[in-house]
């Protein structure tokens, strides 16, 4: 057995069926994170860094337009610039909040539009003093329906993948999305979206207080670390989150779509264990 097979064994993902036609479209987030950038890194061109700044000036212009701002007494004009709307969620209302609470904000938020077009919020899933913090992007359809994050079938991917490296669901292990409505048509968040849910997610990680976090997929690295960079780019490092090493690999929606990935989502995943060790 070749080392490849030998590491696909442990992911519970083989014999690797190659279809003869074409795959369908997967439908649902599997779709929307299906193009993760692979390319390697790359010092941001000044185009790169105007486009940024174009972005920036979007975001402000897009919370204006999304928050609804009265529960935490802010304007809703737009006035509040991103990072003082982010530091008044953060460093107000959520700061001292314990869990029964914080669920209780998430249920009534009603910061972006997200909510209304939802079926449930889908606060996170685990033991609340996980040394391992598993970050994904948004619910989908099945997730929305159960109130649980990767119930689907990229949450079956990822079981498999926690399996390979000796852990499951719920057992020293929680599970939580950036993102805590469905996002219609299980599209890609907004950015203005992601600054209104981060708060949340910030708060269950100072809650939780993991040892490790591994972020899945781009929308979890780039909210975490603060970054635009490529998972190409952040994979292979350990990176620092307040204090909390964390390691970049690909959502498991993106290898159900990529499955020759599954080898370098091994690799990263030795590395947190290897680095939770070392803690
Ligand atoms: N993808 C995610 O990022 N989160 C889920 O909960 C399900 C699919």
């Amino acid at each position: 057995m070749d080392r490849r097979e030998a590491m696909l064994r442990e992911l519970n993902l083989h014999p690797l069926w190659v279809r003869r036609h074409a795959p369908e479209p997967m439908p649902s987030v599997a779709a929307a994170v299906a193009e993760e950038p692979s390319a390697e890194i790359q010092p941001p061109s000044s185009d790169v860094l105007q486009s940024r700044a174009d972005a920036a000036l979007r975001v402000e212009a897009e919370v204006g337009d999304l928050f609804v701002a009265e529960p935490y007494g802010l304007r809703d004009s737009g006035e509040d610039s991103l990072r003082e709307f982010q530091l008044k969620i953060a460093g107000g209302p959520l700061a001292d909040v314990a869990w029964p609470e914080l669920r209780q904000k998430v249920r009534d938020c009603a910061l972006c539009a997200l909510r209304a077009g939802c079926t449930q919020t889908v606060f996170g899933v685990g033991d609340e003093q996980a040394d391992w913090l598993f970050v994904g992007e948004a619910p989908g359809e099945e997730e929305d329906a159960s109130g649980e994050p990767f119930v689907g079938q990229a949450g079956r991917l990822l079981d498999n993948v926690l399996t390979s490296i000796k852990l499951k669901r719920g057992d020293n292990v929680y599970i939580a999305n950036v993102i805590k409505c469905r996002p219609e048509e299980d599209r890609h968040p907004h950015v203005g979206e992601i600054a209104a849910c981060l708060p949340y997610l910030k708060r269950q990680i100072e809650l939780v207080k993991p040892k490790i976090i591994v972020a899945l997929g781009k929308t979890a690295a780039s909210a975490l670390l603060d970054t635009d960079a490529t998972i190409a780019a952040l994979r292979g490092g350990v990176h620092d989150y307040n204090g909390i090493p964390l390691i970049v690999t690909y959502h498991p929606a993106y290898l159900l779509r990529s499955p020759m990935e599954k080898a370098k989502v091994w690799q990263d995943l030795c590395l947190a264990v290897a680095t939770l060790q070392k803690t």
